[in-house]
């Protein structure tokens, strides 16, 4: 990575030229880049993360009363300062799977009040005493920009509606007092709002095909959109690959959505279940393709409707995610549930969904880690401690030289053939320009 600190500063008197930087593998590659060739600006919201209400990731995570680390609003101020240098901006909450069952009102108010429910997306006892209050709260602090999902499964439009209401608007009406009456008298100004999660999954609490997912998410959005028009709506795209509606639910939903969806939703999780490091290291080649599939998606329905408006991508679950499936909380409360441990091969290809994210810097806006603390997360907390993982540091590297315009860089160096994702450079490069300033990130998956 160049510009480093105590890396040698070569860029420093950046020309707009083309530049080759040669880069030492067992044979040359060089890439090539011109500052006239951009992609577009890298939006900051790419570096976002995912906080659901699952396994250990809100309470024994970032959220524990009493804990010798906690401060006097119950966060865990390890976890914290342990996620800090990843610089997270969007931070999506509460879900996932557990926003298809989750009623907000349930986590509002004083806590002695709260309901314990039943979490049937985890089969968890859910106490609710962080709720969105909390999770606003621990968003200021950590400066990270809300990002709330509503329930599209067993809740209605109008909850959605009534939550907006409950964040967005000056106190005087039903709910606005309500936030009021709990303590913030201001909005808190949530700009972003998922309409559903993974509703295209069977596994989704009130899972429905794309036309009747298409009409709750169009009636939710306008009227969270009448509550407040200046929010931004994410509508579920297809949740995968190997989803058999992948794009036509995402063709259907956005042609009924129209000028409603500002962004569709897409998830991706790797793994090398067939321990083959060669091809896993090349799975960066179908998320570049699944990210373009989207786009075509979003851009053929923009033309059908002969639209001046056409949805971006958010890209609001990735990760490395194959050795720990325990999902099965039954009637625990904080269940060690996903809390996968990751290695050097899963940080280089954490490295690859970053390149691939700056790579479509013109299309994708918004993405999110998922998830940020014990559910395959980058940290992990035991009672006295903190451990943090390996795809800290590829985050934290790329995210510390964020700011700027993303470029197209040619990589012209030795190559291998994968076994399912083609012919593959093993130098992966991508690059910010931000003023006379260069970064190029740099994966070497040379075994
Ligand atoms: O991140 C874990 C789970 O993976 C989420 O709850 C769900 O949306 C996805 O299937």
């Amino acid at each position: 990575m160049s510009n480093c600190p105590g890396m040698p500063g070569q860029f420093k008197s950046f020309n707009p030229v083309i530049r080759r930087i040669k880069v030492l593998t067992m044979k040359t590659t060089t890439l090539s880049l011109h500052t006239k060739f951009q992609i577009g600006r890298v939006d900051p919201r790419i570096f976002g993360g995912f906080l659901e209400h699952l396994g250990r990731a809100v309470y024994e995570g970032v959220y524990q009363p009493g804990h010798s680390r906690a401060d006097a609003r119950g966060f865990r101020t390890d976890v914290l300062d342990a996620l800090r240098p990843m610089r997270m901006t969007a931070m999506r909450y509460p879900g996932g799977n557990f926003a298809s069952g989750y009623h907000w009102e349930d986590g509002v108010g004083p806590r002695e009040g709260r309901p314990r429910v039943r979490d049937l997306a985890w089969q968890s006892l859910e106490p609710n005493t962080f709720g969105t209050d909390e999770y606003l709260a621990l968003c200021r602090t950590m400066e990270w920009m809300p990002m709330l999902t509503v329930n599209m499964g067993t809740g209605t439009p109008e909850e959605a509606r009534n939550w907006v209401e409950y964040t967005n608007t000056p106190a005087g009406t039903k709910y606005a007092d309500l936030r009021a009456a709990n303590g913030a008298v201001e909005p808190y100004g949530v700009k972003l709002w998922c309409l559903g999660n993974e509703m295209d999954g069977q596994w989704q609490l009130g899972h429905v095909p794309a036309d009747q997912y298409a009409i709750r998410a169009q009636q939710a959005a306008k009227m969270m959109k009448d509550v407040d028009n200046s929010i931004e709506l994410v509508a579920c795209g297809s949740c995968g690959l190997f989803m058999p509606t992948y794009m036509e639910w995402d063709r259907q939903v956005l042609d009924y959505l129209g000028d409603d969806a500002d962004y569709v939703s897409l998830h991706r999780y790797v793994g090398n279940e067939a321990n083959d490091t060669a091809d896993f290291l090349a799975v960066t080649n179908s998320i570049d393709r699944q990210i373009e599939e989207m786009d075509a998606a979003c851009r053929f329905v923009q033309a059908k409707r002969r639209s001046r408006k056409r949805a971006y991508l958010c890209f609001d679950e990735w990760n490395v995610w194959y050795k720990n499936h325990e999902v099965d909380g039954t009637g625990k409360f904080d269940p060690h549930l996903l809390e996968e441990v990751y290695n050097l091969e899963d940080a280089l290809v954490v490295a690859g969904f970053l390149h691939s994210f700056l790579r479509h810097a013109d299309v994708l806006k918004i993405a999110n880690l998922a998830q940020i603390v014990n559910v395959i997360a980058p940290v992990l907390t035991r009672e006295d401690a903190v451990l943090i993982q390996s795809i800290c540091y590829p985050f934290a590297m790329f995210a510390a030289r964020r700011d700027g315009v993303s470029l197209q860089v040619a990589v012209d160096g030795p190559r291998y053939e994968s076994k399912n994702h083609g012919t593959t450079s093993i130098i992966d490069a991508s690059a910010i320009l931000d003023g006379n300033r260069l970064h190029v990130f740099l994966t070497n998956r040379g075994l």
